[in-house]
């Protein structure tokens, strides 16, 4: 899901100005309005691993959500957004049970979140406002974006005294209970726990967290949109996340103490890899070995950035999107044009699908002074192929959600 459709190129002072103003003509002028930025991310190493216990190294960017929250005299909550013209009214006493297949349940899974335990902390009722300048549903996690950027502002505006990771785990909880998503934890760490100048490295087997230096004036980060979008991507992520689970089913009891496929060693698999063809089929074979080789890479990746070898880095990157379009079969097309396209050019250190696949954008990690020509050519090779344009972009690394002014 996104919040905007004609995302303005600049997010910034221009961006909330623009948003405020429509906020104030949607919800009214009243005192008392506080306005945030929520983060989107990329995914940089660690494709498909936090579902199964792996390692992943995501970074924010300086793109997501805005959110404009105000307290009211009574106890309505009032949601809307730059993507629907109808405002959602609400009584906090009274919330719904069950998501209603809208925009709106992300923030009204955070809302149920925060309020779970004790309604009594909502003193007030509340307007909320979305908009923001993340594509949409391009894999830069949107959602999360959405979700953590909700339980900021209501932190802030209920003053709730909630930390960051007291944020994540309400987003987590919208997501996955309310809204009904089965992701990952990743999303709404890389949101939440992000700083500036550093990716986050996430262990999801324990939750444990480092950020590691990713140098702005070293690296940008370029992100091409394929434009493509595929509708059943949610069935197919799904249809993913279960092969993995019927790997570990099959592959788990070799390993003594293992509780989730990152758990078991490469080699285990190797031994195992006929019968695991036999008995679950040869795509869950794939799926395996993209995971387990993956949790390889991830971990010679994390080596390579604190050596500050980002060439290192970027080798590692490039195999992850091999082992996507080869085994995990995540990739499309497009993808691959845009992935090819950026490892002939110069100043580039590595390129990969980001997010979950199945369309949406490539991540490129590239030196700053290498821009103007990567984007010429990424466009000129994807036209020449495709026929159109795709949309290529340049974010900074970013930190967690944050109130403005
Ligand atoms: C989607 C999910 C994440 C993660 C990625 C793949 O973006 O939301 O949790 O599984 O796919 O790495």
């Amino acid at each position: 899901m996104t919040l905007q459709e004609d995302a303005p190129a600049a997010s910034g002072e221009e961006g909330f100005a623009l948003f405020l103003e429509e906020f104030r003509a949607r919800l009214g002028g009243a005192p008392g309005e506080r306005c945030f930025f929520s983060p989107g991310r990329v995914n940089l190493m660690g494709a498909h691993l936090d579902y199964n216990g792996g390692p992943v190294l995501p970074s924010a960017i300086d793109r997501g959500t805005f959110l404009a929250a105000r307290p009211r005299a009574d106890r309505r909550l009032r949601l809307a957004s730059t993507l629907e013209e109808r405002a959602i009214e609400l009584e906090l006493d009274d919330l719904p049970e069950t998501p209603a297949g809208t925009w709106s349940d992300y923030p009204l899974g955070v809302v149920r979140a925060l309020l779970r335990v004790d309604s009594s902390r909502a003193q007030d009722g509340l307007d909320l406002f979305c908009g923001g300048n993340l594509p949409i549903g391009a894999g830069l996690s949107s959602s999360a974006s959405v979700c953590v950027g909700t339980a900021r502002a209501l932190d802030a505006v209920w003053g709730l005294g909630l930390g960051a990771l007291d944020l994540v785990e309400a987003a987590l909880w919208a997501e996955r209970e309310f809204v009904g998503v089965r992701c990952g934890i990743m999303d709404p760490y890389a949101v939440g726990l992000a700083r500036p100048g550093h990716a986050l490295w996430v262990d999801c087997k324990d939750r444990s967290t480092e950020h590691l230096p990713l140098d702005a004036d070293r690296v940008c980060i370029a992100v091409a949109d394929t434009g493509v979008r595929r509708e059943l991507a949610q069935g197919d992520f799904n249809r993913r996340v279960g092969e993995c689970r019927a790997a570990f089913e099959f592959l788990g009891p070799h390993v003594p103490g293992a509780t989730c496929l990152r758990d078991v060693p490469l080699a285990c698999l190797e031994e195992h890899a006929g019968a695991l063809q036999v008995d679950r089929g040869a795509d869950v074979l794939r799926r395996a070995r993209h995971v387990l080789e993956e949790v390889e890479r991830t971990l010679r990746a994390r080596e390579a950035l604190l050596a500050g070898d980002l060439a290192g880095f970027g080798e590692q990157m490039f195999a992850a999107h091999e082992s996507l379009r080869t085994l995990f079969e995540v990739s499309v097309p497009e993808l691959d044009c845009l992935v090819d396209a950026a490892r002939d050019q110069p100043g580039v250190y590595g390129a990969r699908l980001t997010g979950a696949g199945f369309g949406g954008c490539t991540v490129t990690l590239l030196s700053p002074e290498a821009a103007g020509d990567f984007a010429r050519a990424l466009t000129d090779a994807y036209r020449a192929r495709f026929g159109r344009a795709p949309t290529v972009e340049f974010y900074r690394g970013g930190g967690g959600p944050y109130e403005v002014g």
